[in-house]
């Protein structure tokens, strides 16, 4: 099959979509988020929301400090993560509630957590994680799948006060060692195994490959999962049941760490535009406050809602959306460790009608992969529950959509495309699903108080309709407040470009109505999947195979992932391309970074289009892996590089169609 181009579609979609679907007069009206909520100044706003949303030990008492490019937010205040998220729901009587219905890939594996099991469950991990010396300050590492004990561990660590950084389970061990180097991790929390789509996924295996090159790392806890067989090595690794063997229940054993602020959340590691992953720095408590507003207003939270957000607690959407904002405002949820086509392509939907959850948060690229399986699979079930749609990674191609609200929301619900980043931490442009009239493909309007705006080169704000770099000119809670370790890169990555400017790296159009369309990134990021990946860091893990001489890669559209990897490769000592050898190339992308990453296309050359400064020219290698007609060609200092290129291109693309 053809690939059609899906970026490109929804960009040229967009500018004739005129189909509009004003909130009903009933959600209107028993809608958290009401119009006021638009002109509540950014003090009294975010004044109220951090008074009424979040406990404290110690009043803060300076709202923000805006020392641009660094922002400071709740000053002198005291709290803690874990207290909010579980104690205090338990100690106001709510430990009956469910926080987490737990639902394994392989069927009738559940469990159903109360958040005062989850109280307990937390408690006991913190003492063990104690008992092992672990203290405030000290960095963790935790990768795992999603199982209950991954947010136990999250939860556990920010008790404690102890700094985390949680690598998706998809990353190899090499990319995992660079996260642990990169923050200096003392101690690594694991899984034996992760269960995927049937098969396992050995992740203490390749923990125990990233502990080689990781030399701070003294300690691994692993938690069982599959039973399957891996290696302990004696003296570092230990089970998290020897771990947990006579250690305490009961909350005052292991009180909650006031933690100030500004201190220290979390990493989350994210793709720039160099082949080094950005530790990108959360702290306490306008991330916590930020999450947990969003989370409230944006999908509607109720007392009795169940939210389903079906992100993985990998990436910064699962941090945000699956464990501190939701546990934060006492929800339950819904946690599901597997793939949406196991054992059939129905199991979410046998998901949605055994929960009932009124509130489903998902990425473009499943709601395509569920329109490409077909309605019949959803069809088969009660969806009725659904009162609430949302999604977030990548722009939404219209069409998918109108699918998602007409399929899976039964052409009632409201589905609000929430556009925002690891940097930002929360959202930040999205609908508010009882005031905004919605528009397919369009994340519609900044979030309250959020000052966003679409600039030309020069600066200048673009009139309605033309297109431009998106930018943040007013700081927000959830903000990131550096680059681990490298203050240099933070202030040239995200506020060289425009003075006190917060640059996002994703191009946009501001209609007459001043609604948002997000055009995709602008810089050499792109997005599988909703998965952020820089083409340099796929690039230098392809050099990085010995018979590599040189390597650059190219986005492509995809119609199902968003974008698609296309390698353009040079063999060292003229050698030809095999179908070995392009087998053997996605395996070492696979190995170096993880699977996710591995290029769909190779495209074999004996030489890369380059400039007569020898600066590759991506542009046309865009156009190659597009099987786009060339564009301007004169810079080149070897033009018949580029026709052999293109041919190749096509003889590529043509495998990809029979
Ligand atoms: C893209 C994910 C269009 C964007 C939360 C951004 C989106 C990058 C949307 C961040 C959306 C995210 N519409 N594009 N609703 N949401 N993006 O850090 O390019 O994994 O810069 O955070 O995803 O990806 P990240």
């Amino acid at each position: 099959m053809k690939a059609t181009k899906a970026g490109e579609h929804a960009i040229e979609t967009m500018q004739v979509e005129e189909r509009r679907y004003a909130p009903s007069p009933e959600f209107r009206k028993q809608a958290n988020a009401q119009p006021d909520i638009y002109n509540r100044s950014l003090d009294d706003f975010w004044t109220k929301e951090a008074n009424e949303r979040i406990s404290w030990f110690e009043p803060w008492k300076q709202l923000l400090e805006w020392k641009p490019p660094y922002a400071k937010w709740f000053i002198g205040g005291k709290l803690n993560v874990c207290f909010n998220c579980v104690d205090r729901h338990v100690e106001k009587g709510h430990g009956g509630k469910v926080a987490y219905f737990w639902e394994g890939e392989p069927e009738n594996d559940r469990r159903q957590i109360t958040f005062a099991d989850l109280l307990q469950d937390v408690v006991r991990f913190a003492n063990g994680l104690k008992k092992l010396g672990v203290k405030k300050g000290t960095h963790v590492a935790i990768y795992m799948g999603m199982i209950p004990e991954l947010p136990v561990a999250m939860l556990a660590c920010t008790r404690i006060g102890a700094p985390f950084t949680v690598v998706f389970g998809g990353f190899s061990g090499e990319s995992l060692s660079g996260r642990m180097n990169d923050m200096s991790c003392e101690l690594l929390i694991t899984q034996d195994e992760g269960w995927r789509r049937g098969n396992r996924v050995p992740l203490k295996a390749n923990a125990d490959a990233a502990m080689e090159s990781s030399p701070t790392v003294m300690q691994c806890v692993v938690i069982k999962r599959t039973g399957g067989d891996v290696q302990m090595k004696q003296g570092r690794d230990l089970w998290a049941s020897e771990m947990l063997a006579g250690t305490s229940d009961d909350p005052k054993s292991c009180p909650c760490e006031p933690m100030d602020s500004e201190d220290l959340l979390y990493l989350l590691y994210t793709s720039g535009t160099t082949a080094k992953p950005k530790g990108i720095i959360h702290t306490t408590a306008g991330y916590l406050v930020g999450v947990a507003t969003t989370h409230h207003y944006i999908f509607d939270v109720k007392p009795d809602s169940v939210y389903w957000c079906a992100a993985d607690i990998g990436w910064v959407t699962g941090h945000s959306y699956i464990v501190f904002a939701h546990l934060a405002n006492g929800t339950t949820g819904i946690v599901y460790e597997g793939t949406p086509d196991f054992p059939d392509k129905d199991r979410w939907w046998k998901i949605v009608e055994r929960y009932k959850p009124d509130i489903l948060y998902t990425a473009p690229t499943t709601i395509r992969t569920h329109m490409k399986w077909g309605p019949e699979f959803a069809a088969k079930h009660d969806l009725s529950s659904l009162r609430v749609l949302g999604t977030v990674g990548e722009p939404i191609n219209p069409e998918a959509w109108v699918w998602y609200r007409e399929h899976i929301g039964a052409n009632r619900t409201p589905v609000v495309d929430t556009w925002w980043q690891t940097e930002t931490g929360m959202i930040l442009i999205t609908p508010l699903p009882g005031i905004t009239t919605l528009k397919p493909g369009s994340a519609t309007k900044p979030f309250p108080t959020i000052d966003a705006a679409v600039y030309n080169n020069a600066g200048e704000t673009v009139p309605p309709g033309g297109g431009g770099y998106l930018v943040i000119r007013q700081p927000w809670p959830a903000m990131l407040r550096g680059i681990f370790g490298d203050p240099k890169r933070y202030e040239e990555t995200y506020w060289s470009r425009w003075k006190n400017t917060y640059f996002v790296g994703d191009g946009a159009r501001i209609d007459e109505d001043g609604d948002f369309w997000l055009l995709g990134r602008v810089d050499d990021v792109m997005n599988v999947s909703g998965h952020r990946i820089s083409t340099i860091e796929v690039e230098s893990a392809l050099v990085s195979h010995p018979a590599v001489a040189e390597a650059a890669v190219a986005g492509r559209n995809d119609a199902q992932t968003g974008q698609a990897i296309v390698a353009f490769v040079t063999l060292k000592g003229g050698k030809e391309g095999s179908p070995s050898m392009l087998k053997e190339l996605r395996e070492h992308v696979g190995k170096v970074i993880g699977k996710f990453a591995a290029p769909s296309n190779v495209v074999f050359t004996p030489e890369l289009p380059k400039t007569r400064s020898g600066k590759i020219m991506r542009r046309l290698l865009r156009d190659v892996s597009e099987n786009r007609p060339l564009g301007d060609t004169t810079t080149l200092a070897d033009p018949t590089v580029v026709a052999e290129l293109a041919r190749r291109g096509k003889e590529e693309a043509g495998k990809e169609e029979s």
